[in-house]
């Protein structure tokens, strides 16, 4: 496996492989790894001949007083997992790298796709988003590129930065993985304490609570929303940012549930800030 750290030489391999006919499969991460990143990975060796995987705390979509500091690092940990899920190329730059002194250029999406939800409670984080992700599509070339459905609305930004921008590859969704209990794998669970960790499970129970009421029939996103609201609650040191129901395609506002929605929360457990989500379609 190659470790390249700068996007010179990174984007050069990448070149070299498009030359050969070799189709380029990226896996964009934060690093700390876990299963729910090494699905991605195994779905880009399935679909890809140059599995690329980026590891790269991107300090741009941190805001002030967020966990950019203290964010879980472990490379060496990393490099050791993707070796064994067989990929060809791990892309680690310094942020010195990727953006070097006086850099100036952002990519920046507008409207309710962006502002709400995450985009609310974080405001500039999805414009460090999109731009860190265009430099990767540029250094990296990929044919395909491998996101997670846990950030439900990081994939629905990417996918239409993707088409509104004219990037010449496809944006593949993962399903979410969990931990065996149902809390969706995240690299942020290893800040929970163990009582947090055990109260957490409140968020999967909440989207299957909300699921099944959908299944017997309820169409009220308010009615659903404060089930999961007192749900939630029951979890003394849960701190609810958000619980909402989007149309899932564009976010759009919702009257009631029909077609594909979007159930999405972020809630906080001491300074550890979780996200979870379900697609449902009725
Ligand atoms: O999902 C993440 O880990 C990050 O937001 C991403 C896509 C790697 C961009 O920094």
């Amino acid at each position: 496996m190659l470790i390249f750290e700068t996007a010179q030489a990174m984007q050069a391999w990448c070149k070299q492989q498009k030359k050969a006919g070799q189709t380029i499969g990226l896996v964009p991460t934060m690093g700390y790894l876990h299963q729910g990143h090494l699905s991605l990975v195994q779905e880009a060796r399935r679909q890809c001949d140059r599995v690329v995987v980026s590891i790269f705390v991107n300090p741009i979509q941190f805001g002030v007083g967020e966990d950019l500091d203290k964010y879980p690092r472990d490379l060496s940990g990393d490099c050791q997992l993707l070796e064994e899920a067989q990929t060809d190329a791990v892309f680690a730059p310094s942020a010195r790298d990727m953006y070097p002194e006086a850099y100036a250029t952002f990519v920046e999406m507008e409207g309710t796709i962006t502002n709400r939800l995450c985009g609310a409670s974080r405001p500039g984080h999805f414009r460090g988003v999109t731009t860190v992700v265009s430099k990767l599509f540029n250094i990296c070339l990929p044919d395909q590129a491998f996101f997670g459905q846990k950030d439900a609305q990081q994939v629905l930004v990417i996918e239409k930065m993707v088409r509104e921008l004219n990037f010449p590859l496809e944006i593949v969704r993962v399903p979410i993985k969990r931990e065996a209990d149902g809390l969706a794998m995240s690299s942020r669970n290893v800040y929970l304490s163990s009582e947090q960790r055990r109260q957490a499970l409140v968020l999967s129970q909440a989207l299957q609570q909300a699921g099944a009421i959908i299944g017997q029939g309820e169409r009220d996103p308010a009615k659903i929303i404060a089930g999961m609201q007192t749900r939630i609650e029951s979890a003394p040191e849960a701190r609810i940012d958000y619980i909402e129901i989007y149309r899932a395609e564009d976010l759009a506002d919702i009257k009631q549930i029909e077609g594909k929605v979007l159930i999405a929360l972020a809630v906080k457990f001491g300074n550890t800030r979780l996200i979870d989500n379900l697609l449902v379609e009725v």
